[in-house]
């Protein structure tokens, strides 16, 4: 800890060895049975080390020659590889990410740090794909007690758990082998936390796509979620004005978009590889894909899991208007992110690349099942389900002139409307829902083209209860 923490502090702009590029080192695992139960967690890691990561900020005078944009080591003692590619699911062949840590700030100002920070947040996405953000005390606690929680959700009976559907909203309970990923059925068992609007909320009296309560199996679930989902949800928030200044953009371009955010959370579990039911591929978890919103700030358990792919010149994609599920999934060139403690890991996702015009790209990742089962959440912070989005003012430019540059050629679309592009990935990753069922009997899908669907904060007219 000590080392880490007297690194000098550098003056803007300013590359250091210790930048997350650097930090993204090669390392080869790959026997099947490598990284057993027990191996998880060796004597000497320092479990404390990221949680003790959130420093105060740099008070604004000293700002402007002195900053801390640059990610710090999560690991204060043991750090190799070798350690943390223990973790990773046996059978699997890939590099080892060893990312830093960036701190986000109590609140997003403007200032010269803050602007430094953006950049350097922009700049490790386009390298690596992901980045890791500390955890403050309260989000720490805060994700505990949603662990706890979700930890007795998904030891509940079969049926319990199936009664937890919704038929007009996506939320609610997902058994293994439900979900469809590029025609392959996944391991993992969910629960989806959407927007929770009851029956007499205007939008969902008058019938809008994916609107609907959230069926909750009890008060000792959604309490807690809630309460994580709405520190999660300033978070985001913070993230995305970081962004606008990593991009150069006008403050706003991208917050206009998340007022009524349609937020939304996955909570995960993944049985042992050795305990599936034979539904889906063997080992695998979640097959390779691309998030669909803006960013998914995700947290995992010490089990490990997630593998991504880093952006790539010679792959493109745009999953908007062709699915990227599937992609690469068997390739040579995914990178291991392993359980970090007291982080948060961000993954890009599709309405960010667009927006972007592939300045930034969704980040394709993939989930191998472990020896042990695995715990974690995925939370989306996203635009207004109303939202239309057109790609920002300036990023042709900045795209064009950049190298490398992933996707550069890919075809931008003249707009997306948020909630088709919403609905339509869930009606594809759920086909046989009875949400899906209900949508298509009812014709929901022709109220997407409503002025009120596509209009910032307007409301349905509907007749008085
Ligand atoms: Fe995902």
């Amino acid at each position: 800890m000590t080392s880490f923490m007297a690194r000098p502090v550098l003056p803007l702009g300013r590359r250091v060895m210790g930048s997350s590029r650097a930090m993204l080192n090669t390392a080869s695992y790959g026997p099947p049975g490598f990284g057993g139960a027990g191996m998880t967690m060796p004597p000497g890691f320092n479990a404390k080390a990221a949680q003790q990561l959130r420093a105060p900020r740099v008070p604004e005078k000293t700002a402007q020659t002195q900053t801390q944009p640059q990610p710090r080591r999560a690991h204060a003692r043991d750090d190799s590889l070798n350690t943390l590619g223990k973790t990773m699911p046996p059978g699997y062949k890939a590099q080892v990410a060893q990312l830093g840590v960036f701190e986000i700030p109590e609140q997003v100002t403007g200032s010269v740090g803050d602007r430094a920070l953006g950049k350097a947040l922009v700049r490790a996405w386009r390298q690596d794909g992901i980045i890791q953000i500390a955890m403050s005390e309260a989000q720490r606690r805060l994700m505990e007690d949603a662990m706890a929680a979700s930890r007795r959700f998904f030891k509940k009976s079969p049926a319990e758990k199936a009664a937890c559907v919704d038929s007009q909203s996506y939320a609610g309970y997902i058994a293994s082998g439900e979900e469809v990923t590029d025609g392959i059925a996944d391991y993992s068992e969910i629960f989806t936390i959407t927007k929770d609007l009851d029956l007499a909320e205007p939008r969902v009296r008058a019938k809008w796509p994916c609107h609907g309560p959230c069926p909750w199996p009890d008060v000792d679930m959604k309490t807690p979620m809630v309460r994580y989902n709405d520190v999660l949800g300033a978070e985001g928030e913070k993230l995305l004005q970081l962004v606008e200044f990593g991009l150069d953009v006008t403050p706003g371009s991208l917050t206009r978009h998340t007022r009524d955010g349609w937020h939304h959370t996955r909570v995960l579990r993944f049985p042992p590889r050795n305990a599936t039911n034979g539904r889906g591929k063997e080992g695998r978890g979640i097959g390779s894909h691309t998030d669909y919103g803006l960013f998914v700030i995700s947290a995992q358990d010490d089990v490990g899991g997630l593998f991504i792919r880093r952006p790539k010149e010679d792959e493109r994609f745009a999953n908007w208007e062709k699915s990227a599920a599937g992609l690469r999934e068997d390739d040579d060139g995914w990178v291991y992110v392993p359980p970090v403690d007291g982080v948060h890991t961000v993954i890009l996702g599709d309405m960010m690349q667009y927006l972007t015009r592939n300045y930034l790209t969704a980040t394709p990742h993939k989930v191998g099942l472990n020896t042990r089962e695995r715990f974690a959440f995925a939370y989306f912070h996203e635009p207004s389900f109303q939202a239309v989005l057109q790609p920002l003012d300036g990023m042709q430019d900045k795209a064009a002139s950049s190298s490398p540059s992933p996707a550069t050629k890919t075809k931008v679309t003249d707009e997306i409307h948020y909630g088709t592009h919403f609905t339509r990935m869930f009606m594809r990753n759920y086909p046989d829902r009875v949400t899906t069922k209900r949508l298509l009997a009812e014709d929901r899908l022709s109220l997407l083209e409503r002025p009120e669907l596509r209009t910032m904060g307007a409301v349905p007219a509907v007749p008085a209860l």
